[in-house]
Protein backbone atom coordinates (compact mmCIF):
# COMPACT_ATOMS: atom_id res chain seq x y z
CA UNK A 1 0.00 0.00 0.00
CA UNK A 2 0.88 3.42 -0.65
CA UNK A 3 1.84 5.62 2.69
CA UNK A 4 -1.12 7.98 2.22
CA UNK A 5 -4.02 4.56 1.88
CA UNK A 6 -2.59 3.23 4.85
CA UNK A 7 -2.79 6.50 7.09
CA UNK A 8 -5.87 7.13 5.89
CA UNK A 9 -7.31 3.42 6.41
CA UNK A 10 -5.41 2.40 9.67
CA UNK A 11 -5.86 5.52 11.56
CA UNK A 12 -8.26 6.45 14.33
CA UNK A 13 -9.30 9.45 16.33
CA UNK A 14 -6.64 11.11 18.72
CA UNK A 15 -4.91 8.43 20.89
CA UNK A 16 -6.48 5.47 19.01
CA UNK A 17 -7.92 4.23 22.33
CA UNK A 18 -11.59 3.58 21.04
CA UNK A 19 -9.61 1.94 17.91
CA UNK A 20 -7.70 -0.63 19.87
CA UNK A 21 -10.91 -1.19 22.32
CA UNK A 22 -12.79 -1.77 19.66
CA UNK A 23 -10.69 -5.27 19.04
CA UNK A 24 -10.06 -5.86 22.74
CA UNK A 25 -14.08 -5.93 24.18
CA UNK A 26 -14.25 -8.89 21.98
CA UNK A 27 -11.64 -10.61 24.40
CA UNK A 28 -14.17 -9.86 27.52
CA UNK A 29 -16.62 -12.02 25.96
CA UNK A 30 -16.99 -15.81 26.40
CA UNK A 31 -18.39 -18.47 24.82
CA UNK A 32 -20.60 -21.13 26.57
CA UNK A 33 -21.19 -23.75 23.94
CA UNK A 34 -23.84 -26.94 23.46
CA UNK A 35 -22.58 -30.28 23.07
CA UNK A 36 -24.11 -33.41 21.27
CA UNK A 37 -25.94 -31.92 19.38
CA UNK A 38 -26.03 -33.02 15.16
CA UNK A 39 -24.10 -30.61 13.37
CA UNK A 40 -23.22 -32.07 10.27
CA UNK A 41 -25.24 -29.55 7.73
CA UNK A 42 -24.52 -25.72 9.10
CA UNK A 43 -26.47 -22.82 7.19
CA UNK A 44 -25.18 -19.16 8.13
CA UNK A 45 -27.34 -17.22 5.41
CA UNK A 46 -29.75 -14.84 7.08
CA UNK A 47 -31.53 -11.42 5.55
CA UNK A 48 -30.72 -7.92 6.24
CA UNK A 49 -33.40 -5.18 5.43
CA UNK A 50 -35.53 -8.25 4.15
CA UNK A 51 -31.98 -8.98 1.60
CA UNK A 52 -31.34 -12.28 1.46
CA UNK A 53 -27.81 -12.75 2.46
CA UNK A 54 -25.44 -15.88 2.39
CA UNK A 55 -23.60 -14.64 5.84
CA UNK A 56 -24.15 -12.73 8.85
CA UNK A 57 -21.97 -9.74 7.99
CA UNK A 58 -21.64 -7.08 5.19
CA UNK A 59 -19.21 -4.75 3.74
CA UNK A 60 -19.48 -1.18 5.28
CA UNK A 61 -18.99 1.62 3.54
CA UNK A 62 -15.22 2.79 3.71
CA UNK A 63 -14.59 6.18 1.08
CA UNK A 64 -11.88 6.39 -0.79
CA UNK A 65 -11.15 3.25 -2.15
CA UNK A 66 -9.03 4.23 -5.01
CA UNK A 67 -6.28 5.19 -1.78
CA UNK A 68 -6.32 1.00 -2.10
CA UNK A 69 -6.60 0.05 -5.27
CA UNK A 70 -6.71 1.72 -8.50
CA UNK A 71 -10.03 0.04 -9.17
CA UNK A 72 -11.14 1.45 -5.74
CA UNK A 73 -14.73 0.09 -4.78
CA UNK A 74 -15.65 -2.19 -7.41
CA UNK A 75 -12.94 -4.16 -6.59
CA UNK A 76 -15.17 -4.77 -3.51
CA UNK A 77 -18.30 -5.18 -5.63
CA UNK A 78 -17.03 -7.85 -7.45
CA UNK A 79 -15.74 -10.04 -4.61
CA UNK A 80 -19.51 -9.24 -2.86
CA UNK A 81 -21.28 -10.21 -6.27
CA UNK A 82 -18.91 -13.70 -6.53
CA UNK A 83 -19.84 -14.28 -2.55
CA UNK A 84 -23.41 -13.38 -1.97
CA UNK A 85 -22.35 -10.65 0.20
CA UNK A 86 -24.08 -7.39 0.72
CA UNK A 87 -21.57 -3.61 0.17
CA UNK A 88 -22.88 -0.58 1.41
CA UNK A 89 -21.82 2.03 -0.63
CA UNK A 90 -19.90 5.28 0.72
CA UNK A 91 -21.15 8.54 -0.39
CA UNK A 92 -17.20 9.51 -0.82
CA UNK A 93 -16.29 6.41 -2.64
CA UNK A 94 -13.33 7.28 -5.22
CA UNK A 95 -15.41 5.22 -8.16
CA UNK A 96 -18.79 7.10 -9.07
CA UNK A 97 -21.95 5.65 -7.67
CA UNK A 98 -23.33 4.86 -10.94
CA UNK A 99 -20.09 2.83 -11.49
CA UNK A 100 -20.43 0.28 -8.28
CA UNK A 101 -23.36 -0.24 -9.31
CA UNK A 102 -22.50 -1.04 -12.96
CA UNK A 103 -20.29 -3.15 -10.95
CA UNK A 104 -22.54 -5.48 -9.59
CA UNK A 105 -24.52 -8.58 -10.78
CA UNK A 106 -27.98 -8.53 -11.26
CA UNK A 107 -28.88 -10.69 -7.87
CA UNK A 108 -26.37 -8.76 -5.92
CA UNK A 109 -27.87 -6.51 -3.00
CA UNK A 110 -26.41 -2.79 -2.48
CA UNK A 111 -26.86 -0.21 0.04
CA UNK A 112 -26.11 3.20 0.37
CA UNK A 113 -24.21 5.26 3.13
CA UNK A 114 -25.09 9.12 3.51
CA UNK A 115 -23.67 12.12 4.27
CA UNK A 116 -26.23 14.61 4.51
CA UNK A 117 -25.66 17.58 2.43
CA UNK A 118 -26.37 20.73 3.86
CA UNK A 119 -28.12 21.56 0.14
CA UNK A 120 -31.18 18.90 0.99
CA UNK A 121 -32.32 19.70 -3.08
CA UNK A 122 -28.51 18.05 -3.23
CA UNK A 123 -29.45 15.19 -1.16
CA UNK A 124 -32.75 14.71 -2.35
CA UNK A 125 -31.83 13.92 -5.72
CA UNK A 126 -28.87 11.67 -4.53
CA UNK A 127 -31.44 9.88 -2.65
CA UNK A 128 -34.18 8.87 -5.34
CA UNK A 129 -30.92 8.10 -7.52
CA UNK A 130 -29.76 5.47 -5.70
CA UNK A 131 -33.64 3.92 -5.02
CA UNK A 132 -34.22 4.37 -8.84
CA UNK A 133 -30.98 2.39 -9.11
CA UNK A 134 -32.33 -0.56 -7.28
CA UNK A 135 -30.30 0.05 -3.52
CA UNK A 136 -32.27 -1.57 -1.19
CA UNK A 137 -31.22 0.75 2.20
CA UNK A 138 -30.15 4.06 2.96
CA UNK A 139 -27.53 4.09 5.63
CA UNK A 140 -27.45 7.72 7.55
CA UNK A 141 -24.46 8.11 9.27
CA UNK A 142 -24.95 10.22 12.17
CA UNK A 143 -21.98 10.18 14.14
CA UNK A 144 -19.83 12.86 12.12
CA UNK A 145 -21.04 16.17 12.10
CA UNK A 146 -17.57 17.08 11.59
CA UNK A 147 -14.65 13.96 11.27
CA UNK A 148 -12.66 13.07 14.13
CA UNK A 149 -9.26 14.21 14.51
CA UNK A 150 -6.93 11.60 12.60
CA UNK A 151 -3.49 12.41 13.26
CA UNK A 152 -1.84 9.90 10.94
CA UNK A 153 -3.95 11.14 8.62
CA UNK A 154 -3.01 14.51 8.94
CA UNK A 155 0.29 14.23 9.41
CA UNK A 156 0.42 12.33 5.91
CA UNK A 157 -0.19 14.81 2.42
CA UNK A 158 -3.07 13.92 0.87
CA UNK A 159 -2.82 12.69 -2.68
CA UNK A 160 -3.47 15.32 -5.44
CA UNK A 161 -5.27 12.80 -7.95
CA UNK A 162 -7.61 11.03 -5.29
CA UNK A 163 -8.76 14.59 -4.11
CA UNK A 164 -9.57 15.34 -7.99
CA UNK A 165 -12.14 12.78 -8.14
CA UNK A 166 -13.36 13.77 -5.14
CA UNK A 167 -13.67 17.65 -6.27
CA UNK A 168 -16.39 16.54 -8.59
CA UNK A 169 -19.23 15.88 -5.56
CA UNK A 170 -17.69 17.97 -2.75
CA UNK A 171 -16.48 21.42 -4.96
CA UNK A 172 -13.53 23.17 -3.51
CA UNK A 173 -11.75 21.45 -0.22
CA UNK A 174 -8.50 22.41 1.67
CA UNK A 175 -6.12 19.55 1.08
CA UNK A 176 -3.60 20.39 3.84
CA UNK A 177 -5.33 18.46 6.78
CA UNK A 178 -5.02 14.90 5.49
CA UNK A 179 -7.73 13.14 3.53
CA UNK A 180 -10.22 13.20 5.72
CA UNK A 181 -10.43 16.66 6.49
CA UNK A 182 -10.46 17.29 2.53
CA UNK A 183 -13.44 15.47 1.88
CA UNK A 184 -16.04 15.88 4.76
CA UNK A 185 -16.84 19.67 4.50
CA UNK A 186 -20.29 20.00 2.76
CA UNK A 187 -21.36 17.39 6.15
CA UNK A 188 -24.42 19.00 7.27
CA UNK A 189 -23.94 19.75 11.14
CA UNK A 190 -27.66 21.04 12.05
CA UNK A 191 -29.16 17.30 11.19
CA UNK A 192 -31.36 16.62 13.65
CA UNK A 193 -33.93 13.75 14.92
CA UNK A 194 -36.93 16.12 13.12
CA UNK A 195 -35.28 15.48 9.61
CA UNK A 196 -36.64 11.79 9.41
CA UNK A 197 -39.60 12.29 8.88
CA UNK A 198 -38.54 13.82 5.62
CA UNK A 199 -36.10 11.31 4.67
CA UNK A 200 -39.04 8.73 5.08
CA UNK A 201 -41.23 11.58 2.78
CA UNK A 202 -38.57 11.37 0.12
CA UNK A 203 -37.96 7.32 0.11
CA UNK A 204 -39.35 3.92 0.20
CA UNK A 205 -36.00 2.45 0.74
CA UNK A 206 -35.34 1.26 4.80
CA UNK A 207 -33.68 3.40 7.15
CA UNK A 208 -30.66 2.99 9.25
CA UNK A 209 -29.09 5.22 11.69
CA UNK A 210 -25.19 4.83 11.40
CA UNK A 211 -23.24 5.70 14.68
CA UNK A 212 -25.90 5.10 17.67
CA UNK A 213 -23.63 4.43 20.99
CA UNK A 214 -25.97 4.65 23.70
CA UNK A 215 -29.49 3.10 24.11
CA UNK A 216 -31.71 5.78 24.69
CA UNK A 217 -30.90 6.84 21.18
CA UNK A 218 -31.84 3.63 19.54
CA UNK A 219 -35.14 4.08 21.66
CA UNK A 220 -36.00 7.16 19.78
CA UNK A 221 -34.69 5.51 16.32
CA UNK A 222 -37.85 3.17 17.22
CA UNK A 223 -40.39 5.97 17.99
CA UNK A 224 -39.25 7.60 14.97
CA UNK A 225 -40.14 4.47 13.24
CA UNK A 226 -36.93 3.80 11.05
CA UNK A 227 -35.68 -0.03 10.57
CA UNK A 228 -32.18 -0.10 11.57
CA UNK A 229 -29.46 0.93 13.74
CA UNK A 230 -25.55 0.16 13.38
CA UNK A 231 -24.09 0.65 16.83
CA UNK A 232 -21.57 1.79 16.04
CA UNK A 233 -18.22 4.41 16.87
CA UNK A 234 -17.24 4.65 13.23
CA UNK A 235 -14.27 2.49 13.65
CA UNK A 236 -12.68 4.35 16.19
CA UNK A 237 -12.57 7.43 14.12
CA UNK A 238 -14.92 9.45 15.75
CA UNK A 239 -15.62 10.58 19.23
CA UNK A 240 -12.41 9.00 21.45
CA UNK A 241 -13.52 7.47 24.63
CA UNK A 242 -16.62 6.10 22.53
CA UNK A 243 -17.49 2.55 24.06
CA UNK A 244 -17.30 -0.35 21.94
CA UNK A 245 -20.10 -1.65 20.11
CA UNK A 246 -20.49 -5.18 21.95
CA UNK A 247 -20.56 -3.37 25.21
CA UNK A 248 -23.58 -1.15 23.61
CA UNK A 249 -25.22 -4.02 22.03
CA UNK A 250 -25.97 -5.45 25.49
CA UNK A 251 -27.72 -2.79 26.95
CA UNK A 252 -29.38 -1.64 23.79
CA UNK A 253 -31.08 -5.64 23.80
CA UNK A 254 -31.81 -5.43 27.49
CA UNK A 255 -33.52 -2.46 27.27
CA UNK A 256 -35.60 -3.34 23.88
CA UNK A 257 -36.66 -6.42 25.56
CA UNK A 258 -38.08 -4.93 28.41
CA UNK A 259 -40.19 -3.16 26.53
CA UNK A 260 -41.00 -5.89 24.04
CA UNK A 261 -39.53 -3.74 21.43
CA UNK A 262 -36.63 -6.12 20.38
CA UNK A 263 -38.78 -7.00 16.45
CA UNK A 264 -39.74 -3.21 16.15
CA UNK A 265 -35.91 -2.43 14.97
CA UNK A 266 -32.91 -4.35 13.56
CA UNK A 267 -29.78 -4.49 15.38
CA UNK A 268 -26.42 -3.71 13.93
CA UNK A 269 -22.74 -3.57 15.03
CA UNK A 270 -18.88 -2.57 13.51
CA UNK A 271 -16.28 -2.02 14.50
CA UNK A 272 -12.92 -4.10 15.43
CA UNK A 273 -14.36 -7.38 14.17
CA UNK A 274 -11.95 -9.88 12.41
CA UNK A 275 -12.74 -13.13 13.19
CA UNK A 276 -15.93 -15.38 12.65
CA UNK A 277 -16.11 -15.64 16.46
CA UNK A 278 -16.62 -11.97 16.77
CA UNK A 279 -19.62 -12.07 14.48
CA UNK A 280 -20.92 -15.25 16.11
CA UNK A 281 -21.08 -13.43 19.91
CA UNK A 282 -22.56 -10.13 18.09
CA UNK A 283 -25.17 -12.41 16.52
CA UNK A 284 -25.40 -14.17 20.22
CA UNK A 285 -26.20 -11.04 21.96
CA UNK A 286 -29.22 -9.86 19.40
CA UNK A 287 -27.42 -8.35 16.44
CA UNK A 288 -28.78 -8.87 12.90
CA UNK A 289 -25.60 -8.42 11.59
CA UNK A 290 -22.11 -7.33 11.88
CA UNK A 291 -20.50 -4.78 9.44
CA UNK A 292 -16.65 -4.94 8.64
CA UNK A 293 -14.29 -2.34 7.30
CA UNK A 294 -10.80 -2.29 7.39
CA UNK A 295 -10.30 -6.09 6.90
CA UNK A 296 -11.93 -5.82 3.10
CA UNK A 297 -9.98 -2.62 2.51
CA UNK A 298 -6.59 -3.75 3.51
CA UNK A 299 -7.01 -7.43 1.55
CA UNK A 300 -8.40 -5.08 -1.65
CA UNK A 301 -5.19 -3.04 -1.99
CA UNK A 302 -3.02 -5.76 -1.47
CA UNK A 303 -4.87 -8.86 -3.86
CA UNK A 304 -7.58 -6.78 -5.48
CA UNK A 305 -10.64 -8.95 -5.98
CA UNK A 306 -8.74 -12.06 -4.86
CA UNK A 307 -8.02 -10.92 -2.02
CA UNK A 308 -11.05 -9.62 -1.01
CA UNK A 309 -12.54 -12.90 -1.97
CA UNK A 310 -10.39 -14.71 0.19
CA UNK A 311 -11.04 -12.75 3.12
CA UNK A 312 -14.69 -13.30 2.88
CA UNK A 313 -13.90 -17.03 2.13
CA UNK A 314 -11.56 -17.40 5.38
CA UNK A 315 -14.53 -15.43 7.42
CA UNK A 316 -16.74 -18.09 5.73
CA UNK A 317 -15.02 -21.19 7.17
CA UNK A 318 -14.31 -19.66 10.20
CA UNK A 319 -18.34 -19.39 10.51
CA UNK A 320 -18.95 -22.99 9.83
CA UNK A 321 -16.15 -24.31 11.82
CA UNK A 322 -17.26 -22.13 15.05
CA UNK A 323 -21.21 -22.84 14.66
CA UNK A 324 -20.20 -26.39 14.58
CA UNK A 325 -18.18 -26.09 17.75
CA UNK A 326 -20.69 -24.10 19.22
CA UNK A 327 -23.52 -26.85 18.53
CA UNK A 328 -25.69 -25.11 16.61
CA UNK A 329 -27.09 -25.34 12.85
CA UNK A 330 -28.48 -22.11 11.82
CA UNK A 331 -27.86 -18.22 13.38
CA UNK A 332 -31.21 -18.75 15.09
CA UNK A 333 -30.02 -20.73 17.42
CA UNK A 334 -27.99 -18.70 18.85
CA UNK A 335 -28.85 -16.33 21.66
CA UNK A 336 -27.64 -14.41 24.76
CA UNK A 337 -27.10 -18.48 26.70
CA UNK A 338 -24.43 -18.64 23.94
CA UNK A 339 -22.45 -15.84 26.10
CA UNK A 340 -21.10 -15.24 28.82
CA UNK A 341 -20.70 -11.33 29.46
CA UNK A 342 -19.57 -10.97 32.99
CA UNK A 343 -15.97 -9.26 32.18
CA UNK A 344 -17.61 -6.34 29.71
CA UNK A 345 -17.85 -3.20 31.89
CA UNK A 346 -20.94 -2.91 32.25
CA UNK A 347 -21.60 -6.11 34.24
C1 LIG B 1 -14.83 4.48 7.46
N1 LIG B 1 -16.13 4.58 7.95
C2 LIG B 1 -17.05 5.35 7.29
N2 LIG B 1 -18.33 5.41 7.71
C3 LIG B 1 -19.23 6.17 7.05
O1 LIG B 1 -20.39 6.20 7.47
N3 LIG B 1 -18.87 6.87 5.95
C4 LIG B 1 -17.61 6.86 5.46
O2 LIG B 1 -17.31 7.51 4.46
C5 LIG B 1 -16.65 6.09 6.15
N4 LIG B 1 -15.37 6.03 5.71
C6 LIG B 1 -14.46 5.22 6.33
C7 LIG B 1 -13.18 5.14 5.83
C8 LIG B 1 -12.27 4.28 6.41
C9 LIG B 1 -10.89 4.16 5.83
C10 LIG B 1 -12.63 3.50 7.55
C11 LIG B 1 -11.66 2.56 8.20
C12 LIG B 1 -13.90 3.62 8.06
C13 LIG B 1 -16.55 3.78 9.12
C14 LIG B 1 -16.98 2.38 8.70
O3 LIG B 1 -18.19 2.40 7.99
C15 LIG B 1 -17.18 1.46 9.93
O4 LIG B 1 -17.99 2.09 10.89
C16 LIG B 1 -15.85 1.04 10.54
O5 LIG B 1 -14.85 0.97 9.59
C17 LIG B 1 -15.95 -0.30 11.22
O6 LIG B 1 -14.76 -0.63 11.84
P1 LIG B 1 -13.64 -1.62 11.23
O7 LIG B 1 -14.32 -2.82 10.66
O8 LIG B 1 -12.88 -0.82 10.21
O9 LIG B 1 -12.82 -1.92 12.44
Amino acid sequence: MEKAGWAYYSSGADDEITLRENHHAFHRVWFRPKILIDVTNVDFSTTMLGSKSSVPFYITATALGRLGHPDGETVLTQAAGKHGVIQMIPTLASCSFDEIIDAATDKQTQWMQLYVNSDRETTKQIVQHAEKRGIKGLWITVDAPQLGRREKDMRSKYDEEVADVQDEDGGEVDRSQGAARAISSFIDVSLSWKDIAWFKSITKMPIVLKGVQRYEDVLLAVEHGVEGVVLSNHGGRQLEFSRSSIEVLVETMAALRARGWQDRIEVYVDGGVKRATDILKCIALGAKGVGIGRPFLYAMSTYGVEGVSKAIQLLKDELEMNMRLLGVTDLTQLNPTFVDVRSLSAH
